[in-house]
């Protein structure tokens, strides 16, 4: 007989290994791979043999199926994050750190859902009831029909759920679970990766919507979500900076809808509340045209979305110049760096460089690169952009600007919040538009001579 083997598995990507080392070779981390039982010991065969099993049948693709039909919560940015409201049947994660907002944002979006007719239930593992239902109150929610139950035995909330038979069952969170047929402790990627499965196939069988809450944290103590992410049929991660009031709820998978949609939110003492307009809060801040500010003309999904990019260059006291990013991709910076020192001839080496997106955001898009140039140079220079000018572009390593996607919905953003002239590529599908001036150029050289004279 097979001798039961203990795999090693990594608590912050989900690898296994047949043996303990101090580095995960999947994902780098440190101090992340600990021993577990394997989740079931097979009758130990190669192959699956001859025996028959049962013939499946088989469909075309064409189908006369109506879309799902969606709930929506009422709350937009929530709605739009998932595609235009709940599937039912489909299995949700919310990741992300640990006080961001998690709990809060499912709290009300239980009420909404709730009051727009679906019977939810609000099964927390972290927080005693009186702590969730006291939250209920100081958000005004206490009065919508959610039931609400404190529990962490997974075999007794599948029970419940399996009578209840909700149309949306919240669960908060996935690390908090315990399944009794997993021998390892709570948290544990075998937990984590236990539970999520009984969540999403009770999901899938009984036609209800399902939400995970997972944390994600760097010390692995609780496991990453990441293990969940293949499971699900939505990834959400609802992400912002603690010092900050605004939060950003993002879908980075979705299989019905868009990935990469964003919500806004700002945490208030009454809650989150919804941010309709994220351009003017994000621009809000910004006082008179500064060196090293600049505005980016953004698209997040499906929507456009300004913000500002500060920069920072102060001569270096180190032997190695600091390159701190916020809000962006250091290696990202330390190309347009390379790209403004070989292609325009402007050396950084000496010079620390601080890079921040203004109100916490992140951004992803490539088109960003010639705001950041635009701001790493206003800060050399010492001389500030026209006003009332926002800029976008993606910079090849060549120097050469290249047009972007959306230019169109970019620009009447910015004509909307009251600018009035755009610095963008040539080519793409930018045409003039009343009151908004376009300032086209073919490389990142002729923009430095165009905006900062000869650099
Ligand atoms: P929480 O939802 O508990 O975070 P998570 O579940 O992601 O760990 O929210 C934690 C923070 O939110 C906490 O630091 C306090 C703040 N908060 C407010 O500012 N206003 C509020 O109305 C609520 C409920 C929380
Ligand atoms: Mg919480």
């Amino acid at each position: 007989m097979a001798k039961a083997q203990t795999i090693f598995t990594c608590q912050s990507c989900g690898a296994t290994s047949t043996k303990w080392s101090g580095r995960c070779d999947a994902c780098g981390e440190w101090n992340t791979i600990t021993e577990e039982k394997p989740l079931s010991q097979g009758p130990g065969k190669k192959s699956l043999g001859n025996a028959r099993g049962r013939a499946i049948p088989l469909t075309d693709l064409s189908s006369k199926e109506a879309p799902p039909p969606r709930t929506a919560s009422k709350l937009d940015e929530l709605d739009r994050v998932l595609g235009g409201g709940l599937v039912p049947a489909s299995a949700v994660l919310v990741g992300g750190d640990p006080g961001i907002g998690k709990s809060t944002l499912l709290l009300q979006a239980a009420a909404a859902f709730a009051n727009a007719g679906l019977s939810v239930v609000y099964i927390s593992g972290e927080e005693a009831s009186a702590q969730v239902r006291l939250r209920a109150q100081r958000l005004g929610l206490q009065d919508a029909p959610v039931k609400l139950a404190t529990e962490t035995n997974l075999r007794d909330i599948m029970t419940t759920l399996d009578e209840t038979r909700p149309d949306l069952a919240i669960v908060d969170s996935i690390q908090t679970m315990w399944a009794d047929n997993v021998d390892s402790a709570p948290g544990s990627v075998s937990q984590v990766r236990a539970s999520a499965h009984e969540l999403t196939t009770f999901a899938k069988s009984r036609g209800s919507a399902v939400i995970m809450v997972g944390h994600v944290t760097k010390e692995g103590q609780l496991a990453g979500p990441r293990v969940v992410e293949h499971m699900v049929d939505t990834v959400l991660y609802f992400e912002g900076e603690r010092g900050h009031q605004f939060r950003i709820l993002r879908s980075v998978k979705n299989r019905f809808g868009a990935a990469d949609e964003i919500g806004v939110f700002e945490m208030t003492g009454a809650g989150l509340s919804e941010v309709k307009n994220p351009s003017a809060l994000f621009l809000q801040e910004r006082s008179q045209p500064a060196p090293g500010s600049v505005v980016f003309a953004g698209i997040e999904g499906t929507r456009p979305v300004l913000t500002e990019i500060q920069a920072l260059i102060a001569p270096s006291p180190h032997s190695q110049p600091r390159r701190s990013v916020v809000g962006w991709d250091g290696s990202r910076l330390a190309m347009i760096l390379a790209v403004l020192e070989s292609r325009c001839g402007i050396p950084f080496a000496g010079l620390d460089v601080y890079l921040n997106v203004a109100g916490g955001m992140r951004i992803k898009e490539p088109a960003a690169d010639l705001a950041v140039a635009a701001a790493l140079l206003s800060a050399r220079e010492d001389a500030s952009l026209p006003p009332e000018t926002v800029v976008f572009g993606e910079i090849s390593l060549s120097g050469a600007l290249r047009p972007v996607g959306q230019t169109e919905n970019r620009l009447k953003e910015a004509q909307k919040l009251g600018f009035s002239t755009a610095i963008l590529p040539t080519g793409g599908k930018a045409t003039a538009t009343k009151g908004m001036a376009l300032s086209q150029m073919e490389d990142l050289t002729s923009f430095v001579g165009n905006v900062f004279g000869a650099g």
